[in-house]
């Protein structure tokens, strides 16, 4: 019995070239998961994909553009010709955008909710049409802390777009989930990227800030994601959908007079990768 094997599955993933999306496709491959690959960033995909092709499996990679439905509508024509099917989604690529409530533009909070919520939805609703037709399928959308607490720090816009990804989850769950597509949601916590790597480097008290809403006393690491990714595109999780998943060190449940049980065991403030 190996509840977790995903071989003769096949999965889309969105911001492969690094970070969140390229952990989950390296975890679905390693699984047996044949893949396409999708980012902006082409050539860092497709160094993903050649990573992984050489464990056996058929991945393709595409820089379809993840705000914009029509781009998405044919990347999935091109898995209907490729694949035949689409067993997974993860949906994760998308940017946000920073800037206090009252000097947001309305061009920018509109932007953000192409990015993240359009986006995504548009990526659910192809990816939900064909795993409808199948009987049977699975999505992973990424939302955030952001999604069910504020963070301050001028992401409104952001939280408002991720707010929504959480309720999109739910409604197309209930909508799905009996027609044997599920979907679900992984909230993280601060995980450690370029971006955010550059905006602890600007504000020298961020790093321990965010450390101190983390029980697990270290910040995120894109593998982290690994896990529930094989979890949730696996039949393991074949009665989970609808679930926000906090994957954030113990951030969410700690209300913010709670006390750490112990001090950071693990300070990492760039990826190894971005060492100097
Ligand atoms: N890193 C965190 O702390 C964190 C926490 C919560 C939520 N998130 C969300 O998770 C998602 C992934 O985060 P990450 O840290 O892995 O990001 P990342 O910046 O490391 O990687 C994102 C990848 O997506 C690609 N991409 C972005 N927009 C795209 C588009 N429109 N079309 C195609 N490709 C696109 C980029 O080229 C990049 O390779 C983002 O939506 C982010 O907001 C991140």
């Amino acid at each position: 019995m190996n509840l977790f094997d995903l071989s003769g599955k096949v999965g889309v993933v969105s911001g492969a070239a690094q970070g969140m999306g390229q952990a989950t496709a390296r975890a679905l491959a390693n699984y047996g998961a044949d893949l396409m690959l999708i980012d902006r960033n082409l050539a860092g995909a497709e160094n993903t994909a050649e990573e992984l092709r050489q464990l056996g499996r058929n991945v393709l990679v595409s820089d379809c553009n993840v705000s914009d439905p029509e781009s998405i509508r044919a990347l999935f024509k091109r898995v209907d010709g490729e694949f035949g099917r689409v067993d997974f989604l993860g949906n994760i690529a998308g940017d946000g955008h920073l800037g206090n409530p009252e000097a947001l533009a309305i061009a920018d909070l509109e932007r953000t909710l192409q990015n993240l919520v359009i986006g995504r939805f548009s990526m659910c609703q192809e990816a939900g049409i064909r795993m409808l037709a199948q009987g049977k399928g699975s999505i992973m959308n990424i939302g955030s802390l952001a999604s069910i607490t504020a963070l301050g720090r001028g992401h409104a816009a952001y939280s408002m777009a991720m707010g929504a990804v959480v309720q999109m989850t739910r409604e197309l769950s209930t909508e799905w989930s009996h027609r044997g597509v599920r979907v679900n949601a992984v909230l993280p916590a601060q995980v450690l990227n370029p971006s955010l790597s550059a905006r602890m480097a600007d504000d020298p008290t961020l790093e321990a800030r965010f450390l101190k809403g983390i029980p697990a006393g270290r910040l995120g690491r894109p593998a982290d994601i690994m896990g529930l990714a094989v979890l949730l595109a696996s039949d393991a999780s074949e009665w989970i959908s609808g679930a926000i998943i906090a994957m954030d060190g113990g951030n969410l449940a700690m209300n913010a007079g709670g006390t750490p049980g112990h001090q950071p065991h693990v300070v990492q403030t760039f990826l190894p990768s971005e060492k100097k």
